[in-house]
């Protein structure tokens, strides 16, 4: 059985949705409450037992690779809680754990993305992990999609129940038997209209691969909007290899839209210890 280490994070789209917050700071620097996502998505995979974080970055996206660093001075005259917050930070990354960088030299595309990890992936099973899709999850969404491919050894495409309405937002699948929380992939329809959606299972940003997505993504020709898409690659996989969905448990936000995002730093910060009840009243007396 192959060990999984490796995990993709593609951060070089231009995140048009979030504009003008996205002009010259990566959407993944956006913090929910006091954390970047990209943070919340590093923790879930370290959680998840990855070991090679491997990043794909583009234009303003130095903030990413900054954040990763540890190089925050230590001050001599702070207290001791600031003190303890410096030494966290100096560890987000623990010992054992690799931060790599490729550059994704032009926006070609989620699967051109992916494409460029493949020096580094060598003949590896690995993870992809969108940090705009921010779930909320007891154990993390990776950890659940670990042990889902530990047993079948097969590509696992993890997906949420949506509305029908908002098909034209997901990937969609199908499948010959929709009666459980693991399926067999049958299809993947990329943002279809709500009457050619096959279920109503979209497919959000966490995924593993086995190696042979890499040379699927190779055959890929450009497609919609002339960049190379996750989807045509995995419609290709699934003509020579079994893909399974998996619904996991959990709360997705989509961080890539405004809604989503507010609504995320809602929930997580009435959530927080510090001033999570203050929230509430203030929210109470709002509305
Ligand atoms: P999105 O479809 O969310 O695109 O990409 P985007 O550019 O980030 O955001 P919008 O739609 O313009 O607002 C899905 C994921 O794929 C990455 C993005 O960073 C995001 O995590 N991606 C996309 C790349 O790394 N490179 C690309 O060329 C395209």
């Amino acid at each position: 059985m192959q060990q999984l280490r490796k995990i993709i994070f593609p951060v070089a789209g231009l995140g048009s949705r979030f504009l003008p917050a996205t002009k010259a700071t990566p959407k993944e620097m956006l913090p929910i409450v006091d954390k970047p996502l990209i943070q919340y998505a590093v923790e879930e995979a370290i959680e998840a037992g990855f070991k090679d974080l491997i990043f794909i970055t583009g234009k303003s996206k130095r903030a990413i690779t900054d954040h990763f660093d540890s190089t925050l001075e230590r001050f001599s005259n702070v207290d001791d809680k600031k003190a303890k917050l410096l030494d966290e930070m100096n560890q987000i990354v623990p010992k054992g754990v690799s931060c790599i960088y490729i550059r994704q030299g032009e926006p070609l595309g989620l699967g051109h993305a992916i494409l460029q990890a493949k020096p580094v992936v060598g003949n590896e099973p690995f993870a992809v992990s969108l940090a705009d899709d921010l779930i909320d999850s007891e154990p993390g969404v990776l950890k659940q999609l670990v042990e889902q491919f530990n047993e079948q050894q097969s590509s696992i495409i993890a997906v949420q129940k949506v509305d029908q309405s908002e098909s034209k937002k997901y990937g969609m699948i199908d499948s010959n038997n929709l009666d459980s929380d693991l399926v067999k992939l049958s299809n993947i329809i990329e943002k279809p209209d709500p009457e050619f959606a096959p279920s109503d299972l979209g497919v959000v940003g966490r995924y593993i691969f086995t190696n042979s997505l890499m040379s699927f993504l190779e055959k890929t020709t450009f497609g919609a909007g002339h960049e190379i898409q996750l989807t045509d690659g995995i419609k290709l996989m699934l003509k020579q290899e079994s893909i399974y969905a998996f619904l996991f448990s959990g709360k997705r936000y989509d961080c890539g839209s405004k809604l989503g995002y507010l609504m995320a730093n809602i929930d997580y910060g009435l959530k927080n210890k510090e001033f999570g009840d203050e929230l509430r009243n203030y929210i109470k007396d709002l509305v």
